[in-house]
């Protein structure tokens, strides 16, 4: 069987965090796809259009992984694409509440959608879009956190 698995997020912007976890999950599967969705808790810096080039860029040396856009339900879209898990990154506790609230509430929508948890690895614990943001605004220097195909265009926007 052919498994396809969704790797849902914010992205504003792509981190070398997600890449990794993104990368990992498409040596697991036989598809992934990335989905740039809408969390209502956030205001965000880029525009959907702008995380979707940003993130194609980033994962162009991925034959296996599509870059799509979605502003509604997650455990919707996961039935549309017939999804086998919905794949997310932890980074450590903090993020664990948040995390297992969202993905009871997908598996309460769709009885037939696993969220699977990847560790991230040590070296981006810390990493966040939010964090990246901060630095660039502030002139500091975000190369070790952001993939360099893009570390341009975040420099640019928010100089
Ligand atoms: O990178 P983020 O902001 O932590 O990603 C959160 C995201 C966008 C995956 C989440 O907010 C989401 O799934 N949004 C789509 C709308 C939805 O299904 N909301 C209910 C989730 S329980």
């Amino acid at each position: 069987m052919n498994k396809c698995v969704i790797c849902p997020g914010s992205y504003d912007p792509i981190t070398l965090g997600h890449i990794d976890i993104i990368e990992r999950a498409a040596s697991l599967f036989d598809k992934v796809i990335v989905v740039v969705m809408i969390n209502y808790k956030k205001k965000y810096s880029f525009s959907v259009e702008e995380r979707v080039e940003m993130i194609k860029k980033c994962v162009s040396h991925l034959s296996n992984v599509e870059v799509d856009f979605s502003d509604g339900l997650l455990s919707e879209y996961a039935k549309e694409k017939n999804a086998y898990a919905i794949v997310k990154g932890l980074r450590a506790m903090s993020d664990f509440e948040y995390e297992f609230q969202m993905a009871l509430a997908n598996k309460k929508m769709n009885k037939s959608i696993e969220t699977l948890f990847l560790t991230t690895n040590a070296e981006f614990m810390y990493l966040s879009s939010s964090m990246v943001k901060q630095i660039a605004s502030m002139g500091g220097d975000i190369s070790d956190f952001v993939p360099k195909a893009i570390h341009k265009d975040i420099i640019e926007r928010l100089k």
